[in-house]
């Protein structure tokens, strides 16, 4: 299958006077045209970082020092910032992890849908622009949207919220979406209908999307493949049923392990020992070395190679 997207060996660090925060290091990732490929770690491990990285949005103190994004053919990096303009919103479109990064308390959301078509389609009448505002509310479960788009967000609840974030991100019908933990700040029942909402707008519209997430059960129900990724890197990938029944890394391991089972409520959550690598001063060698189980002398010192394990299962371990 051909690739829509291909991270090489990508560096995003941020600078300050006292240290260089590696948030993402020699990240490599491929993502297939059509899929829906999960983006999964802990807390502060990349993911964001790699997303606005993708979108052209890493500002001072933040930089990319290496790497190509090459996005149809073309390095996006070494594109002007007019072009990266134009391909943000147009082509690759990014549903923020805060809602208010993208959504303004101060105009109602259909001037703000109205100012993303425009945007991107400076010809569009001003009837067709309503037109479309309201074709894109209906998409995304809005109910009654003539009725609704001279109201602010707050007049919003969170799940309905997120699906106006939706709407806006797919205005231009960009070709690769990604999700930045689209769900996390709702409960659990609007989590599911967010997800299915996600699900049927992939089949209506043909998008590829990156589901950014530290949900690993949430993926199972969406994901083709998932990319584990740990202090800036991905050290284990494969396809959802593959990391579902076959976890290799030690690191992915104890994410399952972490997932609260259903049945044992009274369980507790076991949380992964030892912090997440701090991206100022990561430890030597393997990243996960000092949480790892499995580590000896060699995993202290060198970092393992990324390799293939089976067809599409992929990982950077000593010891597996
Ligand atoms: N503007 C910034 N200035 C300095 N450091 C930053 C900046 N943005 C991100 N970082 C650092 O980069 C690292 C990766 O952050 P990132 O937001 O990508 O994490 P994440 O995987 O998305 O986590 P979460 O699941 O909490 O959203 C973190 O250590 C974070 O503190
Ligand atoms: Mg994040």
């Amino acid at each position: 299958m051909e690739n829509i997207l291909e991270i090489k060996n990508l560096h995003t660090y941020f600078f300050s006077d006292e240290a260089q925060v590696k948030a993402v290091e020699n990240l490599n990732l491929k993502v297939k045209k059509g899929e829906v490929l999960a983006l999964v770690g802990e807390s502060a491990c990349g993911k964001s970082v790699s997303a606005y990285s993708v979108m052209g949005l890493i500002d001072s103190p933040g930089k990319i020092v290496k790497g190509e994004i090459i996005f149809k053919g073309q390095d996006l990096l070494k594109l002007p910032k007019k072009k990266m303009q134009a391909i943000r919103g147009q082509d690759i479109s990014l549903v923020f992890q805060e809602p208010g990064s993208s959504l303004n308390p101060l105009y109602t959301i259909g001037l703000q849908i109205d100012e993303m078509i425009r945007a991107h389609n400076k010809t569009a009448s001003k009837e067709d622009r309503g037109k479309r505002i309201l074709e894109l509310l209906n998409k995304v479960g809005i109910s009654n949207p003539q009725s609704r788009i001279k109201d602010y967000p707050y007049n919003f609840s969170g799940g309905q919220a997120q699906r106006i974030m939706i709407a806006m991100a797919l205005s231009c019908e960009p070709k690769l979406l990604i999700a930045d933990e689209p769900t996390t700040s709702l409960d659990v029942t609007i989590q599911a209908q967010i997800m299915n909402l996600f699900m049927r707008l992939r089949q209506e519209l043909d998008f590829t999307l990156i589901l950014i997430t530290h949900n690993l059960a949430l993926c199972s129900e969406v994901a083709d493949r998932v990319a584990i990724m740990y202090a800036g890197r991905i050290v284990e990938e494969a396809l959802i049923e593959e990391i579902f029944k076959n976890p290799l890394h030690p690191y992915t391991k104890a994410l399952f392990a972490s997932i609260p089972q259903a049945e044992s409520k009274k369980a507790r959550l076991k949380v992964i020992k030892g912090a997440v690598a701090d991206p100022s001063a990561k430890p030597s060698g393997c990243h996960f070395h000092p949480r790892c189980p499995l580590a000896k002398n060699r995993c202290k010192v060198n970092y393992p190679e990324y390799r293939e394990i089976s067809p599409g299962h992929s990982l950077s371990c000593f010891e597996i």
